[in-house]
C-alpha cells in the first residue's frame, strides 16, 4: 500500500523497470487539459496490476479527463502514459484496443442500431483484413450480453432503451472487446440499486478471476469502499490520496475532498470504511 501525493514522491523508478511489479498502466508527470483549460498538472498515478481500482472525487475534478488520457483518447500536454512499460503512443491503435477497453461516461449510438449489432462492435479490434466474423466472435458477444443481463434486449433498438438498460448495453460492448484492462467511467450511473450491485459484483468476479485489472469511476463512496481493492481520491485535478480503502479513508479525508461533515465507521456488513454525512456545515449553505 502507498499513499502518495501529487508531488510524485513514491513514483516508481522508470529507469530500472521491473515488469513483475510495475503497474500495467500509469501516468507520469501528466499535464492534462483542453486548449486553454488546464485540468491536471504534474499528475502521477499508477493502476496496480490485477487491482479493482475505484477513482472518486467531486464533479469536475478531472476523473474522466484522467481516464481519457489513460486510454489514449486524450493526448497529454505533458508527461506520459505508460502501458506495459512503454509509452502508449508507441503502440498501434488496434494493439491498444485489444489490451484496454474504455467505457466512456456518455456515448451516442448510431441511429436505429440493435443491441446485438452495437455490442458486436466490441469485436472490431479482433478483426483482421482477411479474417471473417467467426463463431468465437458470436460467443464473445453472447457472453458479454449475458454478463450484464441484456440478452433479452439483443434485438431491440438501443435508442429505445431506458438509461439503465443503455448503460448495461455499453458495458457489454466493452466486455465483448475481451481486454484484460477495463477502464469504466461511471458504470453504475443510471442504474437502480439492484443493477448497481450486479455490475459491481461482475467487476468483482472479473477481479477475483485474477485475469483482469479494472478501473472504475464511482460516485457512491460506500460502494466504492466496499468493492475496490485500491482507491484513488482526486480533488481539483490532483490525486489527494491512493491506497487500500481501509488504510486511507478517514472522515477528515472525505470532509476535505467533498467539503462535507461526516462520520467514518466500519461498514456493518464488510468492515470496510462507511461514510455517513452528518449535518452539513458547508460555507454558503442556506439553512432551511
Ligand atoms: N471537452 C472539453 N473541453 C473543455 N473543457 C472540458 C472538456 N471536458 C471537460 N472539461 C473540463 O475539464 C474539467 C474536468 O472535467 P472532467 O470531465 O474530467 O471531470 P469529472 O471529474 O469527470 O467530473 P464528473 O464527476 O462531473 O463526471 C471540468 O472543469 C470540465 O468543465
Ligand atoms: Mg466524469
Amino acid at each position: 500500500m502507498s499513499i502518495f501525493h501529487s508531488d510524485g514522491a513514491t513514483r516508481p523508478d522508470l529507469e530500472s523497470p521491473d515488469m513483475a511489479t510495475l503497474p500495467p498502466l500509469q501516468g507520469t508527470d501528466l499535464t492534462l487539459g483542453y486548449g486553454a483549460t488546464t485540468v491536471s498538472e504534474h499528475l502521477d498515478v499508477g493502476i496496480p496490476d490485477g487491482s479493482f481500482t475505484a477513482i472518486i472525487g467531486p464533479n469536475a475534478c478531472g476523473k474522466s479527463t484522467l481516464l481519457r488520457a489513460l486510454s489514449r483518447l486524450l493526448d497529454p500536454e505533458g508527461g506520459q502514459v505508460i502501458l506495459d512499460g512503454r509509452d502508449i503512443r508507441r503502440y498501434p491503435s488496434k494493439v491498444v484496443a485489444r489490451r484496454l477497453g474504455l467505457l466512456p461516461q456518455s456515448s451516442t449510438s448510431p441511429e436505429g442500431i440493435s443491441v446485438r449489432d452495437l455490442v458486436a462492435r466490441g469485436r472490431f479490434p479482433h478483426q483482421a483484413l482477411l479474417r471473417q466474423w467467426s463463431i468465437a466472435d458470436d460467443e464473445a458477444v453472447a457472453r458479454a450480453l449475458a454478463s450484464t443481463g441484456v440478452t433479452d434486449l439483443a434485438d431491440r433498438r438501443v435508442d429505445e432503451l431506458s438509461g439503465g438498460q443503455k448503460q448495461r448495453v455499453w458495458l457489454s460492448l466493452v466486455l465483448a472487446q475481451e481486454t484484460s484492462l477495463l477502464l469504466l467511467d461511471e458504470p453504475t450511473t443510471f442504474l437502480d440499486i439492484t443493477h448497481q450491485l450486479e455490475v459491481l459484483d461482475l467487476c468483482r468476479d472479473l477481479h477475483d478471476s485474477g485475469r483482469y485489472t479494472l478501473v472504475a469511476v464511482l460516485h457512491d463512496l460506500n460502494l466504492a469502499f466496499r468493492y475496490a481493492s485500491h482507491l484513488i481520491v482526486m480533488k481539483e485535478g490532483r490525486v489527494v490520496a491512493q491506497g487500500i480503502p481501509e488504510d486511507i479513508v478517514t472522515a477528515d479525508l472525505i470532509s476535505e475532498v467533498y467539503d462535507i461533515a461526516c462520520l467514518c465507521l466500519p461498514d456493518p456488513v464488510t468492515g470496510r470504511p462507511w461514510i455517513i454525512p452528518t449535518e452539513s456545515d458547508r460555507p454558503g449553505r442556506t439553512p432551511t
